[in-house]
């Protein structure tokens, strides 16, 4: 890595887009240790302070990770989920090559909180499932998601129910095609509790998603709220003009 410290170009920024290209062209591979701040400075006859600037950016752009008492080291590449077409937890991982599955942390038959009245066209006497599940691709975790299902589309719903794919087993119930769905999508940071879930440092970057999910003759059977790890998951679509 060379820095120039004549360059306009602030030297925190140049480590940064070094260290980008060194991951991204695999020269460091993920899990990599990299050198401590200390090494940086004394490397590069720079402050710790500009060093630290750097490596913070770029913990916080996902690109590398810290361990208590370890050291900083090289993330995984970030997940790539296309905004188009509703697919499930289970069918990403399945197409990604790797294993999904959920540790269910509440589960509860509840009247339906008044603010989800609307989205889920139900009324004050009718009742839903709260379901918080934690997801996880190979056994990391990745999000965090609690959704509210309609009873009447429950069936006989048991926690047993919820270690594979809620969307297979609404449809194999119902008999009814799941068809589309509405999200909002916004840029949140781990809560403490979230980041304890998430196994993440609290304070880093989420991004909070709230979906309602409609079967193919448009009746609402679900709204989700998820939190996925902002460091693991990267959103992408494609525009036209
Ligand atoms: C994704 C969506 C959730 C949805 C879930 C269903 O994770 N973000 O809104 O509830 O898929 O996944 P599965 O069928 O694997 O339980």
């Amino acid at each position: 890595m060379f820095i120039d410290k004549q360059s306009p170009i602030p030297m925190y920024h140049q480590i940064m887009e070094n260290l980008k290209k060194q991951i991204e062209d695999g020269t460091l591979s993920p899990d990599t240790l990299i050198p401590s701040e200390r090494e940086y400075a004394e490397r590069f006859g720079i402050s710790r302070m500009t060093v630290r600037q750097a490596l913070s950016n770029l913990v916080n752009e996902g690109y590398l990770y810290r361990q208590k008492g370890k050291g900083t080291f090289v993330s995984r590449k970030k997940f790539e989920q296309p905004l188009q077409g509703l697919t499930s937890f289970t069918e990403d991982m399945r197409q990604r090559g790797l294993k999904a599955s959920s540790h269910l942390i509440d589960f509860k038959r509840i009247a339906c909180p008044e603010h989800l009245r609307p989205a889920l066209q139900l009324s004050n006497s009718d009742t839903v499932y709260e379901l918080k599940r934690i997801r996880l691709a190979n056994d990391e975790p990745m999000a965090i998601e609690t959704s509210y299902i309609p009873e009447t589309f429950a069936g006989d719903f048991t926690k047993a129910h919820l270690t594979g794919s809620l969307y297979e087993y609404i449809e194999n119930n119902t008999g009814l095609a799941i068809a589309h769905a509405k999200q909002e999508l916004e840029a949140n940071v781990a809560s403490k509790e979230e980041a304890h879930l998430l196994s993440i440092s609290t304070g880093t970057p989420v991004l909070s998603i709230a979906r309602t999910t409609y079967f193919q003759n448009d009746l609402p059977f679900e709204f989700v709220l998820s939190v996925y790890r902002g460091d693991r998951y990267k959103l992408i679509h494609t525009m036209e003009r």
